[in-house]
């Protein structure tokens, strides 16, 4: 995890006090891509890098922001109705109104962050920050009376009214629920969810990033959703999560190819969610693998969300006999999620390596994936 003193320090240079230091984590996620939105389960857990910030009130109607990545700053007044323009700092301004519309009175406050997780790698840097904010502002102004999914949606809202993402709960839930060395299942229709040990004897789990940057913002993720809901309807259920495969195929005639496929994806992707689940009760990672290489299939061909780079990382993966591999979140770019035995760990991350740039002239980072603990106040 990040060290907060580059952040303490900043925080004492601009505004001549301390501030008190949150930190919310990114996730990464085994299998149930684009699910969801469509009521469906999730696989996710927390990542020990993400967005750190500091923070205090001010007793004025101000908020104060230093953005460290970005090496900017922007100020706006509490009650002020017009999102600014800059789209990075409507993730906070969004928390912030949506706090106070759920009953938190939210005042000025001054604030330094920054993160370690990567940008539009796919690993939920924007929900870290949401859920950053939100964690902190809970407790310096609402007696932490809001709870962790409450706190979860509030980071989904941002994102569907500020950034225009119209994006499932996935990512705000895991940043917000996650455990030290634990995997959750979140049924995305009922909000249940439990906790699965994620220990798996001679396997690790690693990123892949392809560096080529994803952006959800105005790309065709908000299409897939709407493909989603065409066929939810017509097929007269709330989400695809409660149309069947014989739905589907009675529908086929009146659908066009491209919202049948993105349908039959994801009608898939539960059945995958459940067969993992299954195969992890038995301690089967090889088959947990086959289902992540079948996930990847789907998402490339029927959803259309890979690109090219992300479809050589996971044939090379297959190569060299990694046990399973897919992109990882939205798509259209980011990482790769590998599940590889310990004996072919040097192997892989060497030959991955030399063969991404030899192919593309750039170069793929390896991102080792620990699991830990969701959003909170530190020390
Ligand atoms: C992004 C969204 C999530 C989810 C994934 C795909 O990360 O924010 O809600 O839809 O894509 O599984």
């Amino acid at each position: 995890m990040i060290d907060t003193d580059l952040y303490r320090t900043e925080f004492r240079r601009r505004f001549h006090r301390d501030g008190i230091a949150y930190f919310a984590p990114g996730r990464v996620n085994l299998i149930g891509e684009h699910t969801d939105y469509n009521g469906g389960f999730v696989f996710p857990g927390a990542i020990d890098c993400g967005i750190t910030a500091i923070l205090h009130p001010n007793n004025s109607t101000s908020v104060n922001l230093y953005s460290v990545d970005w090496d900017k700053e922007y100020r706006f007044d509490i009650a002020d109705d017009n999102m600014p323009e800059d789209r990075h700092f409507r993730y906070v301004y969004g928390v912030v109104r949506e706090m106070q519309a759920a009953g938190v009175p939210v005042g000025g406050f001054d604030a330094v962050y920054g993160g370690d997780v990567p940008l539009g790698a796919g690993m939920s840097s924007s929900a870290a920050l949401e859920c950053c904010f939100a964690v902190a502002l809970n407790d310096l102004f609402g007696d932490n009376r809001l709870d962790k999914m409450t706190l979860a949606l509030i980071g989904q809202a941002t994102e569907h009214k500020y950034v225009g993402v119209k994006c499932g709960i996935m990512d705000q839930f895991a940043s917000m629920h996650g455990r030290e060395g634990a995997l959750m299942r979140l049924d995305c229709r009922s909000g249940d969810y439990e906790y699965f040990s994620w220990n798996p004897q001679g396997y690790r789990l690693l990123l892949v990033n392809s560096c080529m940057k994803h952006e959800l913002v105005g790309s065709p993720y908000n299409d897939r959703r709407e493909s989603c809901e065409r066929v939810a309807r017509l097929a007269g259920v709330e989400t695809l999560r409660d149309c069947t495969w014989q739905q589907l195929e009675m529908l086929k005639p009146q659908l066009t190819d491209e919202d049948y496929r993105r349908a039959r994806y994801v009608l898939g992707e539960t059945d995958r969610v459940l067969a993992v689940c299954d195969a992890l009760g038995k301690g089967d990672y090889e088959e947990t693998g086959r289902q992540m290489y079948l996930t990847h299939q789907g998402l490339s061909k029927d959803y259309e969300v890979s690109c090219e780079e992300l479809d050589f990382l996971v044939d090379m993966a297959r190569q060299c006999g990694v046990s399973g591999s897919r992109l990882m979140g939205g798509g259209f770019g980011g990482c790769t999620i590998n599940l590889v035995k310990e004996e072919l760990y040097d192997a892989f991350v060497e030959n991955i390596s030399h063969s991404y740039r030899e192919r593309f002239s750039f170069d793929c980072k390896i991102i080792p994936v620990v699991i830990g603990p969701g959003a909170r106040r530190i020390a």
